[in-house]
């Protein structure tokens, strides 16, 4: 994992208020939980008396109590109660507080800090410039048996869109790829696909091609965009749950209809539609090995890499920060 980053790990519909659920992601185990004014803590799912999940328990006003002998620990993760003790305890009890996470929404995404509290950021990771109000959207999840950065790359790999999507986006045989051209500027990765039909003529060089209206998007640590138009987006977070499986959380933009619900309707049938493109990759990158990957990998790219060699020199330049 890359330290010091906002990572974008669930929809925030998934709490509802006065609710705890356990999830595991970035290789933790974490209890999450919405207080009764809809505030949002996100602490270790283990007890630090004698190892209960505390996503188990209950909520007893802003704490949650574990189900085993009932300690209490606060947004903070700060131990405030051991009934064994009792009220009267003045002892200092602060050896039990469990870890915790910063923990942010923002367009009902649930971001948490991995890293140095300290260092946290105000800005979550977002496309801001891309998306507003003004668009409707509609959400689909799939679990993929791979590492994170395996599904980011699938998202910015122009070369198999010919092969593995060849009845759907990648029909029309165009197996030739030109560059592609790959920007990195202001935190965002910026590719487009510039393939052709094989007609005998020589690839283009990436400094040759341009990027086009329809592009790939990617923010660190794990959001990615595809530009289609000014009125139609999909954006993806890759919620890695440990070093071999991830949640995609896929969402379809829409607004080209005057109506909300024209728009709604629209973004419905577009997720389903995402959901076939989806798991034409998903069928072939679970298969990739190793799981994750790596700047130093030994895997023998091609030019057409060109956005995914990006993503790795850009990715280990921030592991060694
Ligand atoms: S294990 Fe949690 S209170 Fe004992
Ligand atoms: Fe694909």
């Amino acid at each position: 994992m890359i330290l010091n980053q906002w990572y974008a790990i669930l929809p925030s519909r998934k709490i509802k208020k006065n609710r705890i659920i356990a999830v595991r992601r970035l290789n933790l185990d974490l209890a999450l939980f919405r207080n009764k004014k809809g505030e949002i803590a996100c602490v270790s799912d283990q007890c630090t008396h004698r190892g209960a999940a505390l996503s188990k328990g209950k909520l007893i006003g802003d704490c949650i109590q574990c189900p085993f002998h009932g300690l209490e620990f606060d947004k903070d993760g700060k131990c405030r109660f051991i009934p064994a003790n009792g009220k009267a305890s003045t002892a200092d009890i602060t050896r039990y507080n469990v870890r915790h996470y910063p923990v942010r929404e923002l367009n009902g995404i649930i971001y948490i800090w991995l890293g140095d509290k300290e260092k946290a950021t105000g800005k979550l990771p977002f496309f801001y410039d891309d998306i507003d109000d003004s668009y409707v959207y509609s959400e689909i999840e799939d679990h993929w048996n791979s590492h994170y950065s395996r599904c980011i790359e699938n998202q910015l790999d122009v070369v198999h869109v010919p092969i593995v999507h060849y009845n759907t986006i990648g029909k029309g045989s165009k197996t030739l790829i030109n560059g592609p051209k790959v920007e990195f500027e202001n935190g965002i990765l910026t590719t487009s696909a510039n393939n052709e039909v094989d007609n005998g003529q020589s690839p283009k060089a990436p400094a040759d091609c341009v990027i086009r209206e329809t592009n790939l998007n990617f923010i660190f640590p794990n959001l990615w965009m595809n530009h289609i138009s000014s009125r139609i987006k999909v954006i993806i977070y890759f919620a890695p749950v440990d070093d071999e499986n991830t949640i995609l959380y896929i969402r379809f933009y829409c607004k080209i209809a005057r109506f909300r619900a024209v728009n709604s309707l629209v973004a419905f049938i577009g997720k389903y539609a995402n959901k076939i493109i989806e798991r034409q990759d998903k069928r072939v990158v679970i298969t990739q090995k190793p799981k994750a990957s790596s700047y130093k990998s030994g895997e023998k790219l091609l030019v057409g890499d060109g956005p995914i060699i990006m993503y790795r020199r850009k990715r280990e330049e921030l592991k060694n920060l």
